[in-house]
C-alpha cells in the first residue's frame, strides 16, 4: 500500500505542474489531436494507473481520473444541483438511473509472446450456483470457481497462475463494496431515495458477463449490508442484448471500418509507429489485433498496474521491459481512440445509434415515465461495460472522452420542484461530477431538454439501419 500512495503523490505532483484540478483530468482540451498522443510531456494528464492487489482504492486527490477506480458520488464531495443548493428552488430527488462499468479485473488480452508474471486469483471467489425460485425446497451449496493448473496437462497456457480471464479481482470486489456504501450514504441516508431494504421500486440489470454480475453483488452488498436474501439481476438473452453489443448488426462493423479508414485514424497510427513496433517485437504482439488499435496493449497494461503487478517484460529477455513512458503513450493513444469513436469521427451519430441506440432509448423511456407519472421505479442500477458508457457519454456530447475506466458511472438524477409534479429537472453526474458537454454542464436541465439531447441517437428503425 505504501508504494501506491507514493505513486499517487508523484502523479499529483505531475498534475500540479500542469496545474490541473481533479475535474480537469477528465477533460484534456487537446485530446482531439494526435499531438496529444505523441507529446510525452503530457504524461497521463494527471490520470492515475496504479493500485494494489487488495483494498478499495481511490485516487488522490479524490475526484481525479483514476483508471483503477473511478470516482463516484460520495457525501464528502456531493453537492445538490445549484438551484436546490442555493435555495432558489425547493425540490427533491424522485428517480435515480445509475449506470456503471464493472470494477477492476484481470485482462481480456494475454500477451501472445507469454506473460512474464503469473496472475493469482485464489483471493477471490467467483460464485456460481443455481437453485429453485423459492426459499423452500433444495438450496444449493454456494459453489465458487477455483482455477488451477494441472502439471499432467501437456498444453501450457500463455500465462501461469489461478485466474480465468478477464475475471474480477479481489481489489475489484472490495472497490465495489465501497462504491455501494458511498452510494447508500448519498442516495439513501442524505437524499432518502433508496429504501432501507430492496423493495419493488428498485430494479437491477447486468450484461451477460461474469464481470458485471460480480460487480453487482459487491456494489449492492455495499448499498444494503444487512439485507438477508437474494435479488434478481435482469438480463436480456445474449443474442439480442441491447448492451455489450449483444444483437448482431452488420452496420456496427461497417461503420467501424469506415471510421478506421479516415485520415485522422491513419495519422494516429503513423505517430505511434515506433511505439507499436517496439511493443510488438518485445511482447510477440505483431498481429493486427494488437497493432490496429491500442485496445489490447491498454487492457493488458492497466490490468497489471491496477492489481498490484508490474508492466510486462519480454519472456526471452527479462531486462527488455515496457517502461512507464511507453505505457503512458499507450494510455494517451487509447484515450484518443475513445474520444474519436464516440465524439469526433465523421460517422459518430450512426455509430452511437447502431451500438447503443436501443439502450439509450430504454433509459429515456424510464426517465420519461417519471415525467408521465407512470414510473413504477425509484432506483435503477445497471452494470455494463466501457463500450456502453462510451456511446452514452457521446450521446450527451461530453467535451472530451477519456476511456471510461473501472467503475466509471453515470447518474441520471430526476428532481421534482416542490409542489409542481410536471416540473421535472435532470442532473447528470459522470463519475460524481456534473458532466461537461457541448450543451453546457448538465447540472440542472429540464427533463425535456435531456430527451432532446439524447433522442437523436435512438434509431427509429434499428433493423433497417443494421442492414
Ligand atoms: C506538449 O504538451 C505541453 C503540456 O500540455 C504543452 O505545453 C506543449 O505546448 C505541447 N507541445 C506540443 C508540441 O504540442
Ligand atoms: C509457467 O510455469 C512453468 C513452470 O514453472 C514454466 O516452465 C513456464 O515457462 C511458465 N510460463 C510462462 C508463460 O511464464
Ligand atoms: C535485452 O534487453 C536489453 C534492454 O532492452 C538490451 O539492452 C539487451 O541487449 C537485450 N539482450 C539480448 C540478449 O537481446
Ligand atoms: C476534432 O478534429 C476534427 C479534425 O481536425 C475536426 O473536424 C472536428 O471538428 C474536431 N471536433 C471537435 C469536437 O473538436
Amino acid at each position: 500500500m505504501r508504494t501506491v500512495s507514493t505513486a499517487s503523490i508523484m502523479l499529483g505532483a505531475a498534475g500540479s505542474v500542469l496545474a490541473l484540478t481533479p475535474l480537469d483530468t477528465f477533460y484534456p482540451p487537446t485530446l482531439n489531436d494526435t499531438s496529444y498522443i505523441s507529446n510525452a510531456s503530457i504524461g497521463t494528464y494527471g490520470g492515475i494507473y496504479k493500485a494494489g492487489t487488495n483494498g478499495p482504492t481511490e485516487g488522490t486527490p479524490y475526484g481525479t481520473y483514476d483508471y483503477c477506480s473511478m470516482p463516484h458520488p460520495r457525501t464528502q464531495e456531493y453537492k445538490e444541483p445549484e438551484p436546490i443548493g442555493k435555495g432558489t428552488v425547493k425540490g427533491k430527488l424522485v428517480y435515480l438511473e445509475y449506470l456503471q462499468r464493472h470494477q477492476r479485473r484481470t485482462p481480456y488480452n494475454i500477451l501472445p509472446g507469454g506473460e512474464n508474471q503469473p496472475y493469482q486469483c485464489d483471493n477471490v471467489r467467483p460464485y456460481l450456483y443455481a437453485g429453485p425460485n423459492s426459499q423452500s425446497g433444495v438450496q444449493p451449496i454456494p459453489m465458487y470457481a477455483q482455477t488451477y493448473q494441472d502439471p499432467t496437462n501437456p498444453f501450457t497456457p500463455d500465462v501461469n497462475g489461478t485466474c480465468q480471464y478477464p475475471q474480477i479481482t479481489v481489489g475489484g470486489v472490495q472497490d465495489g463494496y465501497q462504491h455501494g456504501r458511498d452510494l447508500w450514504k448519498v442516495y439513501g441516508e442524505k437524499l432518502s431515495l433508496l429504501p432501507a431494504k430492496p423493495n419493488d421500486r428498485v430494479w437491477f440489470r447486468s450484461s451477460d458477463s461474469a464481470l458485471t454480475q460480480g460487480s453487482a453483488g459487491a456494489v449492492l452488498r455495499g448499498v444494503w449490508p444487512e439485507y438477508d436474501g437474494a435479488l434478481p439481476l435482469h438480463q436480456m438473452v445474449s443474442s439480442v442484448d441491447t448492451v455489450n453489443e449483444g444483437y448482431s448488426c452488420d452496420a456496427i462493423d461497417t461503420t467501424l471500418d469506415e471510421l478506421e479508414s479516415t485520415a485522422e485514424w491513419k495519422e494516429h497510427l503513423t505517430v505511434t509507429d515506433t511505439l507499436r513496433s517496439n511493443l510488438g517485437s518485445m511482447l510477440g504482439a505483431t498481429s493486427s489485433s494488437w497493432q490496429d488499435t491500442f485496445d489490447h496493449f491498454s487492457d493488458n497494461f492497466q490490468a497489471r498496474l491496477c492489481n498490484g503487478y508490474d508492466l510486462p517484460c519480454s519472456v526471452t529477455n527479462s531486462s527488455d521491459c515496457v517502461t512507464t513512458e511507453m505505457a503512458d503513450e499507450v494510455f494517451r493513444a487509447g484515450d484518443w481512440e475513445w474520444n474519436y469513436y464516440w465524439r469526433t469521427n465523421p460517422y459518430v451519430k450512426k455509430y452511437i445509434q447502431v451500438v447503443e441506440g436501443l439502450f439509450i432509448g430504454e433509459v429515456l423511456a424510464r426517465i420519461q415515465a417519471v415525467q408521465d407519472g407512470t414510473s413504477t421505479l425509484d432506483y435503477t442500477h445497471i452494470f455494463i461495460h466501457d463500450g456502453d458508457l462510451g456511446p452514452i457519454l457521446g450521446s450527451l456530447g461530453i467535451n472530451a472522452l477519456r476511456w471510461p475506466a473501472m467503475g466509471s458511472n453515470i447518474a441520471f438524477e430526476v428532481w421534482e420542484a416542490e409542489g409542481k409534479h410536471d416540473d421535472l429537472y435532470v442532473r447528470v453526474l459522470y463519475s460524481g461530477q456534473p458532466v461537461e458537454t457541448i450543451h453546457g454542464t448538465l447540472d440542472w436541465i429540464k427533463l425535456s431538454e435531456l430527451v432532446d439531447i439524447m433522442s437523436p441517437y435512438v434509431p427509429s428503425d434499428i433493423v433497417t439501419l443494421c442492414g
